[in-house]
């Protein structure tokens, strides 16, 4: 038997204020997006801002539904509508805020899984990584460099 270790690389920032300000403008899309959110059911709201590299971002909330699993998460709203309306542009950078209505988010908030999967569809398929800033609604922001450091050992289409 042979062990596997498996190490991702994420960098911590003290707060917003400290990224690159391309980043914080980004992030500030993401906030305006998060304004938007339909989440009257969990009371968490998140927005998401892509960078794309033909210089136009793409945001989007969650979308939640009276029949829970019909909503959809803010990253795959944005990054959806990127495949649908700019299916050549590659994405630079995502930045996501996320936040609850019920009690202070201050830890940032990874992608959920699934997101993570959906993502990984696009930097596979544009074989450039792209960059993924993310945080609670106050606090410390992470970023990783690809989302391959999020979601070790991918499904993708290499396998099929
Ligand atoms: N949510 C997102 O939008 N992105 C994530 O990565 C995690 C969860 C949404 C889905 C649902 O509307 C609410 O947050 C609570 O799970």
């Amino acid at each position: 038997m042979k062990e596997i270790k498996i190490e991702s690389t994420l960098y911590v920032y003290d707060s917003i204020n400290n990224t690159p300000v391309a980043v914080q403008q980004l992030m500030q899309k993401a906030v305006e997006a998060r304004l938007k959110a339909y989440a009257p059911y969990s009371k968490f709201s998140v927005g998401t801002a892509l960078l794309l590299d033909n210089d136009e971002i793409i945001t989007g909330s969650n979308q939640e539904n009276a029949s829970y699993p019909s909503g959809l998460c803010a990253e795959r709203t944005a990054i959806y509508y990127k495949g649908s309306q700019y299916p050549n542009a590659k994405i630079l950078r995502m930045a996501i805020i996320a936040g609850s209505e019920n009690n202070p988010t201050t830890t940032p908030i990874p992608p959920c899984g699934a997101c993570r999967q959906a993502i990984a569809e696009y930097e596979v398929n544009q074989n450039s990584p792209i960059e993924i800033y993310f945080m609670g609604e106050t606090g410390k922001v992470i970023k990783s460099n690809s989302l391959a450091n999020l979601l070790p050992l991918v499904f993708d289409k290499s396998v099929l």
